[in-house]
């Protein structure tokens, strides 16, 4: 069995996607969802779903090394970021080395880094009229965004788009891909 957990801060639709697309796999599961964020909506999502979802404090976020070893004794093959708004330490980062992979809603380099995250990142890009966006799956490592890029797909943006219908357009793209992207890295 190939245990995956989600590291969520938000409304967590993309974790609820990917739990849906394996839930009736044999050789992949999402074991656990972990957060920062006590009140995030995901939680809510995750106890419908049945998945066991933990918030850790920020101060426990940043030593690290606690949660490292939760994860190690959960037996966690890949670590799958989905809106989580916390930067990984390097307990985490190092004990799963080529493990961790991050979905950012732009095509990076462009519209990446500190502060480019959700809205602000379409709000950023409709500013400057950009004719495309779209998704960058990619490794995570020490570096903000930084990581080595696995796929990027992409959404054209016409002059009626605003920030939100192209976050919707986005997260259509975000929930066809990334599952796909998971169960490609899983399965060699
Ligand atoms: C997604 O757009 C993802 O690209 C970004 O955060 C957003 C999370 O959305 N990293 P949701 O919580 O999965 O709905």
């Amino acid at each position: 069995m190939n245990n995956i957990a989600i590291f969520a801060s938000g409304d967590g639709s993309n974790a609820e996607n990917i739990v849906r697309y394996f839930a009736d796999n044999k050789s992949v599961r999402v074991k656990c969802v972990l957060s920062n964020v006590d009140n995030a909506g995901v939680h809510l999502r995750m106890k419908r779903l049945g998945v066991p979802s933990i918030t850790f404090s920020n101060q426990l976020w940043r030593e690290a090394s606690g949660i490292a070893e939760y994860l190690r004794g959960q037996e966690i093959d890949l670590i799958v970021l989905a809106g989580f708004l916390c930067i990984l330490q390097p307990p985490i980062i190092s004990s799963f080395a080529g493990k961790i992979i991050n979905i950012h809603p732009s095509l990076l380099p462009k519209f990446g880094g500190k502060g480019m995250w959700g809205m602000n990142v379409h709000r950023a890009v409709i500013e400057a009229k950009e004719s495309e966006s779209g998704i960058t799956i990619h490794y995570v490592n020490a570096e903000i965004d930084g990581g080595t890029v696995i796929l990027q797909a992409r959404c054209p943006i016409y002059e009626n788009d605003t920030a939100e219908t192209l976050a919707q357009k986005v997260h259509e793209l975000e929930y066809e891909h990334y599952p796909r992207v998971i169960e490609s890295l899983l399965n060699g």
